[in-house]
């Protein structure tokens, strides 16, 4: 089991009132697996996504990812910290402005004590269809799509395990859309990934997805498997 969550409880500290966000929720996936949260916006998918990547300290529960029991205030190192990544909701915001496009990608590797090379950097671009000079290039020079790649190409640098992919899409058009989720689907192959996919798109969800919940208010209420997602999701709002 890659992801394993029992009761994970996350509150937010609102003035001298505790907000309840994330109300005891269960997560089973299996390696290999796609497996997708759906629901409103507010309803805590992002939380949950920022537990599992090792972002939010607070919470309760208990989690272990990647055969590795979590607790609470851990800091996420070595295999671990390397093996599961993220794609942000926004691209714009986990690229530095004033960066060029090779020190998102250097300093990662400098984390994980991994030696700085131009191929391996052009290869990882190569693999999401950009040409070796965005390297030079700052993110605001590139488009939301080619900002959405770099994002991905830098988050498989690592080559984890797990892929954390908050709405990796929902900035984009369709057709960039289909083509990067697309993309998504032979890298994951190609890599033998589990995707944790959040996404707030039926269409998505159905078309990337081995297994979804829908997530309500703090809680998972519906699951879907294959079957049902191959019928489609119809009624979220
Ligand atoms: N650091 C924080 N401090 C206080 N409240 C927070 C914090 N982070 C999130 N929240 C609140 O928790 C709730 C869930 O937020 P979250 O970002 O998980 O929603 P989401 O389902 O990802 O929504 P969206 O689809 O809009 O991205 C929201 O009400 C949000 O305002
Ligand atoms: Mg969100």
């Amino acid at each position: 089991m890659l992801i394993d969550i029992h009761d994970l409880h996350v509150q937010f500290e609102q003035g001298k009132q505790a907000k309840h966000v994330v109300k005891g929720i269960n997560l089973h996936v299996q390696q290999g697996e796609t497996f997708s949260l759906i629901g409103r916006s507010g309803c805590g998918k992002s939380t949950v996504l920022r537990v599992i990547a090792g972002l939010l300290p607070h919470w309760q529960g208990n989690i272990s990812l990647l055969e590795q029991t979590i607790k609470p205030q851990q800091r996420f190192q070595g295999t671990l910290r390397r093996n599961i990544q993220m794609v942000f909701q926004d691209p714009y915001a986990s690229l530095h402005p004033q960066h060029r496009i090779e020190r998102a990608f250097s300093e990662p590797l400098k984390i994980h004590h991994i030696p700085f090379d131009k191929n391996t950097i052009e290869q990882a671009l190569a693999q999401v269809g950009l040409p070796a000079d965005v390297t030079s290039r700052y993110p605001h020079q590139l488009s939301g799509g080619q900002r959405q790649r770099v994002a991905i190409a830098r988050a498989l640098l690592l080559q984890p395990q797990l892929l954390l992919l908050d709405e990796p899409t929902s900035a984009l058009d369709m057709s960039v859309q289909a083509e990067i989720l697309n993309l998504l689907n032979t890298l994951k192959k190609e890599h033998n990934m589990t995707y944790l996919l959040v996404s707030h798109d039926a269409d998505v969800i159905a078309h990337m997805s081995d297994r979804a919940a829908l997530m309500e208010n703090g809680e998972l209420t519906q699951h879907y498997d294959r079957e049902a997602l191959s019928k489609g999701i119809h009624r979220l709002d």
